[in-house]
Parts: C-alpha cells; sequence; structure tokens
C-alpha cells in the first residue's frame, strides 16, 4: 500500500472511531413500555428485532402477511417480557393495508415512539429478464408501502418525539448484478428518506429518522439466495436488530452494520473499473 493509500484509510478509520465514540449512549430502559410498530417482523432480523424490544420491556405490534407466524412471534415476545403484544396480518402490496395497519397500532397502543420499516417481498436473485411487473409489484411493497406508513404515522410521531426507523441496504447505495429489482427499491428509500430527513431538520421536527445501511445477514431467505455463491460473509440477525434498535433508540440518523459497509461505501466511488472488477469477481458465476 502506498504511503498515500495508508494516509487515507487512516483517515477513513479515525473519522469511523470518533464517530463511534460521539455517539450517544444507549440507555435500555427508554424502551421500557415503548410503543412499537415492526414491519416485516415474522422472520428474519424483523423477527429479531421484535424479541429485543419485548425482553427491552417494550409494547409492540408486529405485522407481515402469515397471520399463524405472527401469532407466535406475538406469543414469544410476551413470554420474553414485552408490556403486549399484538399482530396484524398485512399485504404492503395492498394499497389500503399499510395505512390500515397504522392506524390498528395507534388504536391498541395510544401512540407510537418507534415505527420501523423492514418488510421486504420476495424477489429472484439473477439476472434481469425483462420482468418490470415484477419492479412495479416490488416498489408498491418495498418502497409506496413505506412512504404510505410513514406519512400516517408521522403526526404521532411528532406528538411523541418519536423516531422513524428504515431498514436499508448496502444494496441501496451501490449496485451489484443480480438483483436489479431489489437494488431499485432500496436506492428510492434512502432518496426519500434522505430528502425527508432534511426536510424534518430545517422544519425542526420532533421525529428523528435513522436510514439503517445493512450488509448480508444471515436470514433464512438471503442465505438461500447466495449460498455458494459469494464469499461475501454473512453478520448474526440478532446482531443487526440490535443494532437497528439503538440507533433508532438514540436518534442517529444512520446506521452502518456491519462497520465495514461505512469503508466500502466509502471508497465505492474511488475508482468505478476497480469496484466494478472487485464486485463482478465476487460471485461464482459461469456465463
Ligand atoms: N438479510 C440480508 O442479507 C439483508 C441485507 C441488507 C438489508 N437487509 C434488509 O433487512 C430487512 C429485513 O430483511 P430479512 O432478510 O430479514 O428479510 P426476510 O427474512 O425475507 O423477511 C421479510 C419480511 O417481510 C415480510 N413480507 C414479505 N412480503 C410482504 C408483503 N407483501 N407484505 C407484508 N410483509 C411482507 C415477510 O413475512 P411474510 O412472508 O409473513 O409476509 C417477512 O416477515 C429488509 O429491509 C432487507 O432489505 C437484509
Amino acid at each position: 500500500m502506498g504511503t498515500l493509500a495508508k494516509i487515507v484509510f487512516a483517515s477513513i478509520c479515525v473519522a469511523f472511531l470518533a464517530v463511534k465514540w460521539t455517539a450517544p449512549r444507549f440507555d435500555a430502559e427508554s424502551l421500557r413500555g415503548a410503543r412499537v410498530l415492526v414491519t416485516g417482523a415474522s422472520t428474519g432480523i424483523g423477527e429479531q428485532m421484535a424479541y429485543h424490544y419485548a425482553r427491552f420491556g417494550a409494547q409492540v405490534v408486529i405485522t407481515a402477511r402469515r397471520e399463524k407466524v405472527l401469532q407466535q412471534v406475538a406469543e414469544k415476545c410476551l413470554s420474553l417480557g414485552a408490556q403486549k403484544a399484538f399482530y396484524v396480518a398485512a399485504d404492503m402490496a395492498n394499497e389500503s393495508d399499510p395505512d390500515k395497519v397504522v392506524d390498528i397500532a395507534l388504536e391498541k397502543l395510544g401512540g407510537l415512539d418507534y415505527l420501523v420499516l423492514n418488510h421486504i417481498g420476495p424477489s429472484p436473485f439473477s439476472m434481469w429478464e425483462g420482468d418490470v411487473e415484477h419492479i412495479r409489484w416490488l416498489m408498491k411493497v418495498n418502497f409506496f408501502s413505506y412512504i404510505q406508513m410513514a406519512w400516517k404515522a408521522l403526526a404521532a410521531l411528532e406528538q411523541s418525539k418519536g423516531s422513524l426507523m428504515i431498514v436499508s441496504s448496502l444494496l441501496g447505495k451501490m449496485t451489484s448484478p443480480f438483483v436489479a429489482p431489489y437494488t431499485s427499491t432500496k436506492f428510492a428509500l434512502n432518496g426519500f428518506f434522505g430528502t425527508l430527513q432534511h426536510e424534518l431538520a430545517m422544519r425542526k421536527s420532533n421525529v428523528s429518522i435513522s436510514i439503517c445501511t445493512l450488509g448480508l445477514i444471515d436470514t433464512e431467505a438471503a442465505m438461500d439466495k447466495v449460498r455458494g455463491v459469494t464469499k461475501v460473509p454473512a453478520y448474526p440477525a440478532t446482531d443487526a436488530a440490535l443494532n437497528i434498535i439503538i440507533t433508532g433508540a438514540t436518534r442517529q440518523p444512520e446506521l452502518f452494520y456491519p462497520w465495514f459497509t461505512y469503508i466500502v461505501n466509502l471508497s465505492k466511488d474511488w475508482s468505478f473499473s476497480i469496484t466494478s472488477y472487485i464486485i463482478q469477481n465476487s460471485y461464482n458465476y459461469i456465463p
């Protein structure tokens, strides 16, 4: 590594550590009794977030499509210490369901302190073969429902000085093969909620927005897609979930998990050809 490269690398590490060390301290007690709505909570990272909130003694409403699974997750939340646990079966591709879920959560909890938008619809991990309808549908699930729910909940969050957490991805900041529909929805989320962060700050709003950028996480859905295809390391869903919760509770505007996604994001634009080479060669693909 040349001297300049070493200086740049060291500066990035120092900047990163400075941001980490100056982050506000997390007070677990602040979540006792907190009114929380988590989407996509029947499995994966959403399910793990529901359990963490439960252990912190929060009141949770969880949602996804599969009612039976949600019921089991809600029961486990109660056994882990949730003050209240409700579930609402809803399909985020349906135009009225995002509003319905927020209304039910507000009614059950009498307000809202945390809205965690996390759900994603299933999408193939393959080269794009022209399925425009799928992208249209996925945009409804992964993007339009997010902005609909955020808008519906904004007044309640304003009243409670609450937090809105958006679970996004490194694939919302940089492109990669095989995920065109998914990455489009995540770029859209980052663009929209990044803008909303500015606008709420300029209005001196009480609501904080945290945009959470995740790398590869070991959920069943993700691992089923990438097993044997990439050597990128996968990080534990329960740890990702806890980091998202802490980011929201401490009202930080962004999270990069695992930590090196921050460096990857910073360095991705230094050289198009090097970045493209690394990305394209991180997959086992034989044409
Ligand atoms: N895992 C990773 O490697 C990774 C990496 C970066 C970012 N992320 C982000 O982390 C979040 C969670 O990912 P994950 O891996 O935990 O996902 P997951 O395991 O696939 O879970 C997706 C959740 O969304 C729900 N869902 C799917 N379609 C829905 C619909 N039409 N309406 C309502 N709910 C629906 C699913 O439940 P039902 O089937 O019951 O509806 C499930 O609860 C996502 O925002 C994802 O982009 C994940």
